[in-house]
């Protein structure tokens, strides 16, 4: 048995989830919806951050008021797609270190290639959020989390949009101890290793790049 599986159900999250499956949302829809469900599911992954009571001063006086305690956190981001996501996360936890791993599917095996790898040197000591927006065949996610754990082995969350139940089973599998994060499960995958009926190529929608 793997670590659980989170499916964010929230209202907002679905319905724009939705307006990013269709295939006639533009490119610029597409982006600025990545960067909004993708908010929204920080809000959610950072639900259980502890807090600690900070004495501060308001104008009309002092008080004691709950702030972020612990570790700090990190996101990393495999590229390219996790960048979307990336870039909506920031903007809710702007002061968060950010990660690199560059990994593509080679489109005949589907096995994961590694082109880029760079981390913050204090990730051990920081909470780790990997996001990509699809955990399709599982190879790239799974290659990025055992690259990550040769780095830390603290708390990995992994966060993405849709998951196809192949893609959790081999993720879960390889990495028990990690929860997964998403706006929903599909079917199924097809031959080449796309979800059903999942939203395409999520990278070449969110760069235009077809
Ligand atoms: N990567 C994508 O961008 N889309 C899929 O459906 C599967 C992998």
């Amino acid at each position: 048995m793997g670590a659980a599986v989170t499916i964010i159900d929230h209202p907002l999250v679905q319905h724009k989830l939705t307006l990013m499956r269709r295939q006639e949302t533009s490119t610029a829809k597409f982006r600025s919806l990545v960067h909004e469900i993708s908010m929204l599911l920080a809000y959610e992954v950072t639900r259980e951050l502890p807090l600690k009571q900070e004495a501060i001063i308001t104008p009309m006086g002092p008080t004691q008021s709950p702030v972020v305690a612990g570790k700090k956190m990190v996101i990393v981001s495999i590229m390219r797609a996790g960048q979307g996501i990336l870039e909506g996360m920031l903007q809710l936890i702007p002061s968060a270190r950010v990660g690199h791993i560059g990994l593509y599917r080679d489109p005949k095996t589907h096995i994961a290639i590694e082109y880029y790898f760079k981390l913050p040197q204090d990730i051990a000591e920081r909470e780790v959020l990997v996001v990509d927006p699809m955990l399709a065949t599982g190879n790239t996610a799974v290659a990025a989390v055992h690259r990550l754990r040769e780095a830390t082995l603290g708390s990995i969350k992994f966060v993405c949009l849709l998951a196809a139940p192949e893609g959790i089973a081999h993720f879960q599998s390889e990495h028990p101890d990690v929860p997964i994060y998403t706006a929903a499960v599909d079917e199924r995958l097809d031959e080449h290793g796309y979800i059903i009926p999942g939203l395409g190529d999520a990278g070449d929608r969110l760069f235009g790049t077809k």
